[in-house]
């Protein structure tokens, strides 16, 4: 099952609910190893990313189980924080185990942490902010190893609004000697989830969802029940799915209010979108109108991780588009088998494209490189004419809970093969 193949050409109609998210769940999860209490996590995604994460709190001698509605975690009985394997070396965010365990034991030997192959993602902002709180850090044969004497709370500037840097200085800070005052903090939803599930756990975290964040410390937590938020990377890829195809689609529980950035882009492109009661309501242009520019930013900008939707979405529209994109290099990885498709697509420098549209794609096999991309060749897919099959899709299933499912129920005739 890791292909997966599509016939194309529908307009896709209907309605479909919007999955909990992966990047607030994963270190949400972190998060759950800072107290000796149960918590219970709702609503987080059926996904293998999730799963690695569990594989690695059960490897840290944490109980945990999947039941009916939630993840249910005590960490009681952790002992040491050793991290090796495909869990950690494959999942760029088990890295905020590292804030979570140097809270909870001290000390922490792992390898150094994987991901999708999108830029080189180095940890500098991790390692120097970790340091400012009292953290040394050593680095031998793959592996780093970090300890502290005492945490102590301090006053941090990240140069660069890092998601996983803020994330671990916050999961550092809630339990360290003394306050921290973080400034210029990524504001990205998924961080202010974060902190909201460890003020249910009895931190005090002030200026949620802004870049100037005061964490108190010395606080003992207790277990927490809350639940994960629906993803908006994942509502925006169904969004651009309908754009891509014309199509009219209900995005159930879609976080209207944290896709700003993205309902305009599909507005420009002819969408019209709707906040309803139920989710998000988008009623696409029978062919999508092109876009002068468009830039990824850091939140409330428009998502790096939605830059290949997007760009596929483009490959059709009437006129021609600049795609910036400012977050992360290696993220065009997808234009080669767009143009394999009948894409116009020119790469200018590592950081920009030039998108011209055409008539229409052709359905060709394509092999996905990484999680977005690949998801964005399955949009690819619904858009052209004829079978595609899109390969290697474990990366898919990283992030997507069932994406066959998800888009088979707005019409789409595709399977896992
Ligand atoms: C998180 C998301 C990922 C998303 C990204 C940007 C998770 C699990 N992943 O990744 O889906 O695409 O945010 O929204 O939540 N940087 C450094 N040094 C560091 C850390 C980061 O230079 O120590 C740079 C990166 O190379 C990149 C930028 O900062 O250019 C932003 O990266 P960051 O926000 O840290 O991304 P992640 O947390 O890895």
């Amino acid at each position: 099952m890791d292909s997966i193949q599509i016939h194309g050409g529908v307009a896709l109609q209907g309605k479909v609910r919007i999955q909990g998210s992966k990047n607030a769940a994963l270190p949400i999860l972190a998060g759950t190893l800072l107290t000796k209490e149960t918590s219970y996590i709702r609503n987080c995604p059926k996904i293998s990313d999730v799963y690695g994460m569990i594989n690695l709190l059960k490897s840290l001698g944490c109980h945990v189980s999947w039941e009916e509605s939630g993840i249910r975690v005590n960490a009681k009985d952790i002992c040491k924080g050793e991290m090796q394997g495909e869990a950690i070396t494959g999942m760029r965010s088990s890295l905020c185990l590292l804030g979570a365990l140097l809270g909870r034991c001290g000390e922490v030997v792992m390898e150094y942490p994987g991901g999708c192959v999108i830029g080189e993602r180095p940890i500098d902002l991790h390692l120097s902010a970790l340091s400012k709180m009292g953290v040394v850090f050593t680095e031998e044969q793959g592996f780093i190893r970090a300890a502290a004497k005492q945490l102590n709370g301090a006053h941090i500037k990240l140069p660069m609004a890092s998601v996983g840097a803020t994330e671990n200085i916050i999961l550092a800070a809630v339990t360290a000697q003394g306050d921290t005052l973080l400034e210029g903090a990524a504001r990205e939803p998924e961080v202010a989830a974060l902190c909201r599930f460890l003020n249910c756990c009895g931190a005090v975290i002030e200026g949620i969802g802004s870049s100037r964040l005061r964490v108190k410390g010395n606080r003992t937590l207790h277990g927490g029940d809350f639940t994960v938020p629906a993803d908006r990377i994942v509502a925006g890829t169904y969004l651009f799915a309908a754009v891509a195809t014309g199509g009219s689609v209900l995005l159930e529980e879609a976080p209207y209010s944290q896709m700003e950035a993205v309902l305009h882009v599909a507005e420009r492109m002819g969408a019209q979108c709707i906040a309803a009661r139920e989710g998000v309501y988008v009623q696409a242009a029978k062919r999508p109108g092109a876009i002068p520019c468009l830039r990824t930013a850091p939140y409330p900008g428009f998502p790096t991780d939605l830059q290949s939707m997007a760009l596929v979405a483009l490959t059709t529209a009437k006129g021609q588009c600049r795609i910036e994109e400012t977050i992360f290099e290696n993220r065009f990885r997808v234009v080669e088998p767009l143009r394999k498709m009948g894409a116009d697509i020119q790469i200018c420098d590592a950081h920009s494209v030039i998108v011209k549209g055409v008539e229409r794609l052709h359905g060709k096999a394509v092999e996905a490189k990484e999680l977005r991309g690949g998801a964005a060749l399955v949009l690819a897919g619904l858009m052209a004419e004829g079978e595609s099959v899109v390969s290697d899709c474990k990366y898919i299933y990283r992030g997507y809970e069932n994406i066959c499912k998800d888009l088979r129920e707005l019409g789409a005739r595709i399977v896992s093969v």
